[in-house]
């Protein structure tokens, strides 16, 4: 029975301060999960367990006390938001409102300027998902909209519905192939 395992990174510095991209370190709260998610992943004692994480810090730091291979890719990056990368929603508002208003009317189609959207995130995405398909007991160490693009292709959220899909922070996700459709089970870390 294949089984894939799903983390967003431990909660960063610009999480707390409300920025998005970027390459910031994690939180306290962010290291204790990540000690947290090690800690959990080694009870399950998975056979022949992977890691896959971006090549981000704040990912590369909440999967390094897990004792099995790890690789860092880029596919798994977060969305680009180019001109807009490490503004706040807030300062978005006041330095792009355009932009802003575009991102709320279509956000799946919405590209940043010099940026990604979510349909170039599920692009680079494409061969990544097909290697999923042949592999079991990996766990994913991402980010939000990667999570959400990755987790909407395997439990068939319509595309529409994919940038709104909840990926909370500090929550370990488990898919579990069932036939031909997965099952979504969730742990929510006491952090
Ligand atoms: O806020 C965390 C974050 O991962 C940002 O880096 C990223 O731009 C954002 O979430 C994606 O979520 P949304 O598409 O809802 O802005």
């Amino acid at each position: 029975q294949q089984t894939l395992y799903f983390s967003r990174h431990g909660e960063s510095e610009f999480n707390v301060i409300g920025r998005i991209g970027g390459d910031a370190p994690l939180s306290p709260r962010g290291r204790i999960y990540a000690q947290a998610l090690a800690k959990h992943v080694h009870a399950l004692n998975l056979p022949s367990l992977q890691v896959w994480t971006s090549t981000l810090q704040r990912t590369k730091a909440t999967a390094a006390g897990i004792q099995a291979p790890q690789l860092h890719l880029h596919e798994l990056d977060e969305i680009y938001s180019g001109d807009c990368e490490c503004l706040t929603y807030e300062e978005l508002a006041e330095k792009f409102p355009r932009e802003l208003a575009l991102r709320d009317h279509e956000k799946l189609k919405y590209r940043y300027p010099r940026g990604e959207s979510y349909i170039d995130v599920m692009q680079r995405l494409v061969p990544l998902l097909q290697q999923y398909e042949c592999e079991t007991n990996i766990l994913t160490v991402s980010h939000q909209a990667v999570l959400r693009c990755i987790l909407g292709y395997f439990l068939d959220v319509p595309s529409e519905e994919i940038p709104y899909f909840h990926v909370p922070l500090h929550t370990i996700i488990k898919l579990t192939l069932h036939g031909y459709s997965y099952t979504m089970e969730t742990v929510k870390m006491p952090i």
